[in-house]
């Protein structure tokens, strides 16, 4: 628990239905995966501490992925609640994601970010991680 009362930990699956509510009103507008609720419950089950989220008092107010495939680490689906805001819990997050990851042996980690987010590239130009020129991502659906 930190100074503020923010106490960041694994999501465990009681978090289910808190993290799928936060990720409902504050999700990324540029996600475009759509949440289900049995994707989360998977995480948490078959990954345990690869979710984390940020809770004041009883409620979970923040989440993040931190994922470790084995070779590299890859942060994403950051959420705040919006009347959290502009409090470093999104950095607080990406913190303990990143410890989390070198604990597991990551030394490089990527975050997803949309190119025209001004806050998202505020928070991560802030959290230290630039923009790459050389590497782009493409995608597909399975
Ligand atoms: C992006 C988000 C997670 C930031 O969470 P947060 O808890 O408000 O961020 P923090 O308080 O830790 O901000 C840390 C730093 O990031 C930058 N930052 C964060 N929000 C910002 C904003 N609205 N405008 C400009 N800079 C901002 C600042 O440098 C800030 O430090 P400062 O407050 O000392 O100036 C939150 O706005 C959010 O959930 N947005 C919707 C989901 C989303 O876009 N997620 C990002 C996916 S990559």
């Amino acid at each position: 628990l930190s100074d503020d009362g923010v106490a960041i930990r694994v999501a465990e699956p009681r978090d289910l239905e808190a993290v799928m509510a936060l990720w409902g009103v504050a999700r990324s507008a540029h996600a475009v995966t759509v949440d289900r609720t049995e994707d989360v419950a998977r995480l948490i089950a078959e990954h345990p501490g690869t979710l984390l989220v940020a809770q004041v008092a009883d409620e979970v107010i923040g989440a993040v992925v931190a994922a470790w495939d084995g070779w590299r680490g890859n942060i994403y689906r950051l959420a705040v609640h919006p009347s959290h805001r502009r409090r470093g819990i999104g950095m607080q997050l990406i913190r303990a994601g990143e410890e989390s990851l070198r604990r597991r042996g990551a030394r490089r980690v990527t975050a997803l970010v949309a190119h025209d987010d001004a806050v998202a590239g505020a928070l991560w130009d802030a959290a230290g991680y630039p923009v790459d020129s050389e590497i782009g991502r493409r995608v597909r659906d399975l």
